[in-house]
């Protein structure tokens, strides 16, 4: 039939000259609509405290204070899913007292502000190698997660210890073990069903991925899920980031045209 199917999106594509061109698949956003799901790089703590000359621990709170904005900002918009990358499976590099401030706030997090997100019907989900925190964090997560797994509001989910490699990595593991207990044929192995080995089994994949600080990278977030975002790499230092950079991302998403591979139209 000279056709290639792509497997799970199940997008049949025609070779040239073999066969009639199917009918182009309906964009998943059109031009102008709200991002399902935005996903946020916190990037530019350090370089907000230096700028005041204050330790960056400083810049780390007012970081945590911009979560808040960001958070309210996303349930304003009618943002279903938000996910925000607090901490890299790289930055356990980082000097002792930086990790330990960090795991300290994460901490302060849990025990003061889960019980609000609850009043917010936020759901909260953990994404990332949680187990690397300890038992007590660890423990907490699973307990903020359960409090509000009932919630549908807003879906908030935090990178912690995360890192798309290892994430996918880990998912290979796992699939190549059922493959060898005989439990799963490789070659039904599709990407639906390789998805469903992520952390983020059952989320949709993000639509837009803002990293503030003018850094453009995707310093190992969401590799498998941000195959066809959009990106943004605002200049503002996420301790600065507010309702309106907010508000601005999302403007700037709806005039983007989506095209997922096809053809612009004409
Ligand atoms: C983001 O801010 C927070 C984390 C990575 C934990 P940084 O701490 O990376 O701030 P800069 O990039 O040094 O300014
Ligand atoms: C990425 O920021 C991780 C988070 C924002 C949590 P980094 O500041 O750690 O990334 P690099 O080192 O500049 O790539
Ligand atoms: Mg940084």
């Amino acid at each position: 039939m000279g056709l290639i199917n792509t497997g799970a999106a199940a997008q049949t594509i025609a070779l040239p000259g073999t066969a009639p061109a199917p009918k182009r698949p309906a964009p998943r956003a059109p031009t102008g609509s709200v991002p399902r799901h935005v996903a946020i790089i916190m990037d530019g703590n350090g370089r907000w405290a230096a700028a005041r000359h204050l330790p960056r621990l400083a810049g780390h709170r007012a970081g945590a204070q911009a979560v808040r904005r960001a958070i309210e900002a996303a349930i304003r918009n009618n943002v279903g899913w938000l996910t925000l990358y607090a901490f890299s499976s790289e930055n356990w590099q980082r000097p002792e007292d930086e990790v330990s401030d960090l795991t300290g706030l994460l901490r302060h997090y849990l025990r003061h502000e889960v019980a609000e997100l609850h009043r917010e019907h936020v759901r909260l989900r953990a994404i990332g190698d949680r187990a690397r925190f300890g038992a007590e964090i660890s423990r907490e997560l699973a307990q903020a997660e359960r409090l509000t797994e009932g919630n549908t509001r807003l879906n908030l989910t935090v990178a912690l210890s995360y890192g798309g490699r290892s994430e996918i990595v880990a998912a290979a593991r796992a699939v190549a073990a059922a493959a060898a207990a005989g439990t799963l044929d490789p070659a039904a192995i599709t990407e639906a069903s390789f998805s469903a080995y992520l952390f983020t089994a059952g989320m949709p994949d993000p639509d837009l991925v803002i990293r503030t600080s003018g850094e453009r990278r995707v310093s190992n977030f969401l590799l498998w899920q941000a195959a066809y975002a959009e990106y943004l790499f605002p200049e503002v230092l996420w301790p600065d980031f507010s309702a309106s950079h907010f508000e601005s991302a999302l403007a700037d998403y709806a005039t983007r045209d989506r095209r997922y591979g096809t053809r612009p139209e004409p």
